[in-house]
């Protein structure tokens, strides 16, 4: 097993993005920030790739948030704040910006910084032992707004409000229930069942999931009519391989096999 914070292995088609700090609960450091763009961007780059999950490497924790202990160092003049503002921009775009479809893998603590990466991911799958909690009241700093608008946009104004004026921890059920987490199975079944939905996501077409996630990015960041990238997505797929693939296959009574990268 390799020492570094942060790895990357693959799976045929899906690659998994491991956060590798377990005697801290992952927390996020600088390395692992930095990590997560250029492991990101070698995901976006790779023609092999279609899925990515993000995990911890235990099921003790996700991620227990920012590290903390870099705070002092990191916060010690206005130059260093802008550098480390920067950094986790950068690995919370990559992550964003990657048009292959991101599941988070949760089990255990995801907090902070955590539940913000969780949050960024398309999908949250977890287990009953999955807890989630933004405490920058703890910590009295002030949330970005990017993420406080990615919280805003799954559970609505109040709930957000709720978990981040109080601090309060959320239980697996309860994230279930308020949108946090997309799916939600027993402790033995999760690992299986996230691998399954990317095998799923694997078979269809990549075009078409590639649309999508760009698509709900439009509307998250305000659209709320066709624009000149829905339309081009569109019109793009009916020239493209996968819809002729997709209705062919349908008439001929057979299995697909898209071929979209
Ligand atoms: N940054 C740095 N180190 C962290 C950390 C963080 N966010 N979260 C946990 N750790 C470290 C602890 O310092 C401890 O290290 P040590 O054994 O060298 O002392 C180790 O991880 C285990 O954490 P511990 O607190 O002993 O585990 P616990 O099960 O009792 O509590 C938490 C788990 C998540 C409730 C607790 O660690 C916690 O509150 N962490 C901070 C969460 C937070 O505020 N995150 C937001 C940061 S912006």
């Amino acid at each position: 097993m390799t020492d570094q914070p942060i790895y990357l292995k693959t799976h045929d088609e899906v690659a998994v993005l491991v956060l590798n700090r377990p005697d801290k609960l992952n927390a996020l450091n600088t390395d692992v920030w930095k990590g997560i763009k250029k492991f990101a961007d070698e995901v976006a780059e790779n023609p092999e790739i279609k899925v990515m999950i993000l995990r911890g490497v235990t099921s003790a924790a996700f991620s227990a948030g920012a590290d903390i202990s870099e705070f002092p160092t990191i916060h010690a003049t206005p130059e260093t704040v802008k550098q480390s503002e920067e950094t986790t921009r950068a690995a919370f775009d990559a992550v964003t910006s990657l048009t292959k479809p991101v599941i988070a893998l949760v089990s255990g603590y995801c907090f902070g910084g955590g539940c913000a990466l969780a949050l960024a991911c398309d999908m949250r799958y977890a287990d009953r032992t999955a807890k989630f909690c933004i405490p920058p009241a703890r910590l009295g700093v002030a949330y970005t707004l990017r993420e406080t608008k990615r919280l805003v946009d799954l559970v609505g104004p109040s709930k957000a409000k709720e978990m981040l004026m109080g601090a309060k921890v959320i239980e697996a059920d309860e994230a279930l229930a308020c949108g946090i987490v997309t799916r939600f199975f027993e402790v033995d079944d999760l690992e299986r069942e996230t691998f399954a939905f990317a095998q799923q996501l694997c078979n269809l077409s990549q075009f078409t999931i590639r649309a999508v996630k760009t698509i709900v990015n439009e509307i998250t960041a305000g659209e709320t009519e066709d624009n000149v990238v829905s339309r081009r997505l569109r019109a793009e797929a009916f020239e493209g391989p996968d819809y002729r693939e997709g209705r062919d296959a349908f008439l001929e009574k057979r299995k697909p096999k898209f071929r979209y990268r």
